[in-house]
């Protein structure tokens, strides 16, 4: 575990074994670094030439030295060069810090101070800075290693000072508890999202949510088979009814003090393993099918950061949670489904499940809670991970209003999104010969990503809506050393709670 602490005092005065100090490519003229050479080691610089640093992102070097008659290590680690792209700067600044909290755990320095220069170098707030840096610290802290008989490596407990920016230390109390909040929020979503599919079931999936919840104080509520019959969840159900382990519909609902605020809906895929059902995935497409449920999870993480930092909207969170599997009982292409809105679906593929579950959830958000803003999350499509690969994570919607906000907050949060067309032209796509639409998109079309957004936009009649494919995002996502390279990486849990904390700002 990692405790990170806003530094009372100047960072020279800490009295920690590591010194961590980020240097951008013109590091030859830092203050620090000429600091380092007078008082504690005089070549410094040689010894950074030599050993090829150059400031790069990635680049670190770590020095042994004494400092007041201790022996300290004198950790450098590249920033890149700083351009003025504030989005740029920012995300070389996680990443800096990723580095740098995967050497201290490597070294195993238990206690230790990161120096932010003060300059401004960032076209933000110090305040949003440190936020930032708390954040990324938090998930490089990030191990899955609850199936590791050997835990003791990654168990060792560090502490990361960070020193005061030019206010003092108290101005950053708020950004050092929402930072904590929300890097915590992600890490707990990428606990859920790691576990395998044999121990996370639907009903385990529901009763993590439930128990978050009642720490926290959420309203929590969920119900399985039979009240999906009564609500005429056939979409639910098409893919439920297949597997052995019942499904079950997860709601937690955040309501604010502030009178008449304002509603935003999040809705998350849990496919808690997908099997492709009778359409069954060949094996090396069935790997990691574990994380189908990640959107399921960003929303239940975004959830667990919203009790705590208790914006001034309405927030309910609603995941459908089921588990993809071929059997005697299951759904088969060719079958026509109908909806909880009344339409009717032409099975074309049972692995095209993930919409089936996400349409009935959407209208059960419309009708019993009215949202001003549906945002859902899912890892949709492959089409998607073609597209854009693993470091965008695709956005589709029709309001412009929405695109800015959450286009904005992906480069604010490192939570990239990447905007897809969605115009009407792909909607006949998913035309049917015997039923409303089909489930999958006509070949001629391709754009799988975007003819499954299509699909959805159904089932959404009245609120504003964005759609957020996280196949490429949500796990194993290689170069950002804030996360690691496989696993998962709780995509969509920065970019959904500040888009909440900032609503109708
Ligand atoms: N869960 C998958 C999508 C997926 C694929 C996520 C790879 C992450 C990585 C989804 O349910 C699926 O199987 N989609 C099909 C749809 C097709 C049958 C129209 C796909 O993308 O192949
Ligand atoms: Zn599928
Ligand atoms: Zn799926």
């Amino acid at each position: 575990m990692i405790d990170i602490q806003i530094s009372k005092k100047n960072f020279w005065d800490n009295k920690v074994e590591g010194l961590i100090f980020l240097l951008k490519k013109d590091w030859q003229k830092s203050e620090e670094i000429k600091k380092i050479e007078t008082e504690y080691y005089p070549h410094l610089k040689q010894v950074l030439e030599k050993h090829q640093f150059k400031g790069n992102l990635g680049d670190s070097f770590v020095l042994t030295a004494t400092k007041d008659e201790e022996l300290v290590q004198f950790i450098f680690i590249g920033l890149g060069k700083l351009d003025g792209a504030w989005d740029i700067e920012l995300e070389n600044l996680r990443r800096a810090v990723g580095s740098s909290v995967k050497l201290l755990k490597k070294l195993k320095i238990k206690e230790s101070i990161i120096n932010v220069a003060h300059e401004k170098i960032y076209d933000l707030e110090f305040a949003e800075i440190i936020k930032q840096i708390v954040i990324s610290a938090t998930l490089a802290d990030y191990e899955f290693i609850k199936f590791k008989s050997d835990k003791k490596e990654s168990e060792q407990n560090i502490k990361l000072f960070v020193c005061p920016g030019p206010e003092g230390e108290h101005t950053y109390v708020e950004s050092l508890r929402s930072g904590l909040i929300i890097g915590q929020a992600a890490n707990f979503t990428r606990s859920l999202a790691d576990l395998p599919p044999n121990v996370l079931t639907p009903k385990v999936l529901a009763a993590d949510a439930k128990q978050m919840a009642d720490d926290l104080g959420l309203d929590f509520e969920v119900f399985g088979r039979k009240k999906a019959e009564e609500l005429g969840m056939g979409g639910f159900l098409a893919v439920d009814v297949g597997s052995d382990e019942e499904g079950q519909f997860i709601i937690l609902k955040y309501d604010s003090e502030k009178k008449d605020a304002p509603t935003i809906a999040l809705v998350g895929k849990g496919v808690t393993f997908d099997s492709g059902g009778i359409s069954l995935k060949p094996a090396s497409a069935m790997s990691g099918m574990k994380y189908d449920m990640s959107g399921a999870a960003a929303v239940i993480g975004a959830m667990k950061a919203i009790a705590q930092l208790k914006p001034d909207v309405n927030v309910v969170a609603i995941a459908p949670a089921v588990e993809n599997m071929p059997s005697g009982k299951s759904c088969k292409q060719d079958d026509i489904i109908t909806f909880m809105n009344g339409k009717t679906a032409e099975i074309k593929n049972t692995d095209a499940e993930g919409r089936l579950i996400l349409a009935d959830a959407l209208c059960y958000a419309e009708k019993f809670h009215n949202p001003d803003v549906i945002i859902d999350i899912a890892t949709l499509t492959g089409a998607c991970v073609v597209a854009l690969g693993h470091s965008f994570t695709a956005l589709m919607t029709k309001d412009e209003d929405l695109r800015l906000q959450l286009e904005r907050f992906g480069w604010l949060t490192g939570d990239k999104v990447w905007t897809l067309p969605f115009y009407d032209d792909f909607k006949a796509a998913i035309k049917s010969d015997v039923a409303d639409i089909s489930n999958i998109g006509s070949k001629s079309y391709n754009a799988g990503t975007i003819t499954a957004g299509f699909f959805l936009s159904n089932f959404v009649e009245k609120s504003k809506w964005a759609h957020l494919d996280i196949a490429g995002t949500a796990d194993g996502v290689p170069g950002i050393s804030y996360l690691s390279s496989y696993g998962a990486t709780g995509a969509g849990v920065r970019l959904l709670v500040e888009f909440i904390l900032n609503y109708g700002k």
